[in-house]
């Protein structure tokens, strides 16, 4: 059991400093559990339990909820992310919600243990600042894009946004470059994260196949002209 955990752990990118021995010691620590698709796993403003998630496998979405019962995603992660860090270093209610979008497996951590591991192994601490100071670029550009952009331009940042993140880039046969987005968001996914409704996402995305610059089929979205989106993201 111990080994198979191990092997889970390296995948996470935050201790990949850490050595056999390291890893071996932190098993010990670690509970793995189950998790159904569309599972909450962390509720926004829940102060009861603080523990630490790492994703050995599926994927979950980090979102809020505002008064009128709408979402925001703020982000998908995926196997060998973590989450969960937040309230465990600060001490405060969770800041967002999470919940799964596959079946999902995690391995949790609970604060006492991690935050021992934190000030013996100044290296997760680092790995950890790097990862949220990365979470933050992406939530400031986010900000920004919200105040100031016209909704197909936050729609179009969006796609962007995941190309970078998750696009795989294929030759197709007539030499063309083109970017996959495998397991596509759907469309109120998507809504939810540019700020904006179903409806609207539809329209847009339906304007932008029109305007061969993607493609969208029930699993994946195809990029065939990015400069399309940067054109609409960078007009605003
Ligand atoms: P915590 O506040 O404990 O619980 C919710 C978690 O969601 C939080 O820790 C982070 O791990 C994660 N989270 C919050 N905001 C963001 C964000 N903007 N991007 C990615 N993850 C986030």
């Amino acid at each position: 059991m111990d080994n198979n955990v191990v092997g889970l752990l390296k995948g996470v990118e935050l201790f990949s400093e850490l050595n056999e021995e390291q890893l071996a010691m932190l098993a010990n620590l670690v509970v793995v559990q189950d998790f159904n698709r569309d599972e909450t796993v962390v509720l926004e403003g829940d102060d009861s339990m603080q523990a630490l998630y790492l994703i050995a496998s599926g994927s979950v979405q980090v979102y809020m909820t505002g008064v009128d019962g709408r979402e925001t995603i703020l982000s998908f992660l995926e196997r060998g992310d973590f989450f969960g860090e937040m309230s465990l270093i600060d001490g405060e209610p969770r800041s967002a919600s999470v919940r799964t979008v596959t079946d999902a497996q995690m391995m949790i951590i609970h604060r006492e243990s991690f935050l021992q591991l934190i000030r013996q192994t100044p290296e997760i601490a680092m790995a950890l600042l790097s990862e949220m100071s990365k979470r933050l670029r992406k939530a400031n550009k986010q900000i920004g894009s919200l105040s100031t952009m016209s909704v197909s331009g936050r729609v179009a940042g969006t796609l962007l946004n995941l190309m970078e993140e998750r696009g795989v880039r294929i030759h197709t046969d007539n030499g063309k470059m083109v970017v996959v987005i495998h397991n596509r968001p759907t469309q109120q996914q998507l809504a939810d994260m540019s700020g904006t409704t179903r409806e609207t996402v539809s329209r847009i995305c339906s304007m932008l196949v029109k305007a061969n610059a993607i493609a969208m089929t029930g699993k994946d979205i195809v990029i065939f002209d990015e400069n399309v989106l940067q054109e609409k993201a960078s007009k605003g």
